[in-house]
């Protein structure tokens, strides 16, 4: 089957893999990468796949609706994929208003945009698909009531072997929102737009709250490779309060490769972590 899907971020370090993944997946679908290429985003990431004729960057502002509204149309697009964003915590603490505008402001835009575009077709919202990429940061931190770490098994279910846990509670999809940062609020009020936008008008809607990313094409700003730079460098490892966060990681083209699972096999307004 035909599809026209925009990735938006796709020149970020998330977006870049799910790029990747759909253009060489799918050669039968039209990829639109649509990026502003802010200080993160980076099309060296994607030297690989530029040339193939299922691929196409267009440069934009996912706040220009106008701009936006006019390429769903041209292109007929019937699914988004939508990872731009702000998102590095401490940037969000200097600098909350931009923070505000791209990951709420532009999300909304992207929200109407597609619902006035696909309301005005004959079949309306059949086939179509807005899949919004949220974080765990929603939902706040978790109790480490276990800080000398137990071993499995766990009474809990994600664990792994060999792997200590340092508390037992877990986010769920019905998790309370409990956002702390600047950052994490912008990603919650776009995680609620989402939802209104599936409960006003019957949007067909997914989010996904995941963990921590790693990977390659990762910013340097961000926790593992800084950390690798800063040890190579000699350089003093900058840890949040007294280093006894607990963080979960997972690995990019592991979480391309969910992406891609949930836009095509998912129901409609799904919440999954
Ligand atoms: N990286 C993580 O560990 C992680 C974890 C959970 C959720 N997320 C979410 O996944 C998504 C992607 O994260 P990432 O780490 O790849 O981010 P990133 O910062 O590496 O990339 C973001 C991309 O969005 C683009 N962008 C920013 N503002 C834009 C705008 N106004 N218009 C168009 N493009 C714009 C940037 O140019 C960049 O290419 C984000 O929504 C983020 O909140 C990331």
């Amino acid at each position: 089957m035909k599809r026209n899907i925009v990735i938006t971020g796709g020149a970020g370090f998330i977006g870049s893999h799910v790029v990747r993944l759909f253009v060489n997946r799918y050669p039968e679908y039209n990829i639109i990468n649509l990026d502003k290429l802010t200080y993160a985003g980076n099309l060296a990431n994607l030297k690989d796949v530029e040339d193939e004729p299922n691929y196409k960057f267009v440069k934009m502002d996912i706040c220009d609706f106008e701009a936006f509204y006019q390429l769903m149309q041209d292109e007929k697009i019937d699914g988004i994929i939508h990872l731009a964003a702000e998102s590095h915590v401490d940037r969000s603490i200097k600098d909350p208003f931009t923070f505000a505008k791209t990951n709420v402001m532009g999300t909304l835009s992207l929200l109407q945009a597609a619902k006035l575009y696909w309301e005005s077709l004959p079949e309306k919202y059949e086939g179509k698909r807005f899949y919004h990429i949220s974080t765990d940061e929603v939902y706040g931190a978790l109790k480490m009531n276990h800080p000398e770490g137990i071993e499995p098994p766990f009474k809990t279910v994600a664990s792994s072997e060999g792997h200590k846990a340092y508390g037992d509670e877990f986010f769920y999809e019905t998790t309370k929102y409990n956002p702390h940062s600047p950052y994490s609020a912008a990603k919650a009020s776009s995680d609620h737009f989402v939802r209104a936008y599936h409960d006003t008008y019957g949007m067909p809607t997914i989010v996904t709250n995941c963990s921590n990313n790693y990977g390659p094409y990762q910013f340097p700003e961000k926790l593992i490779p800084l950390f690798i730079n800063n040890i190579r460098h000699r350089k003093p490892l900058p840890v949040y309060g007294k280093g006894e966060n607990v963080r979960d990681w997972l690995y990019v083209e592991d979480h391309a490769r969910a992406i891609d699972v949930i836009f095509h096999e998912v129901p409609q307004q799904f919440y999954l972590n």
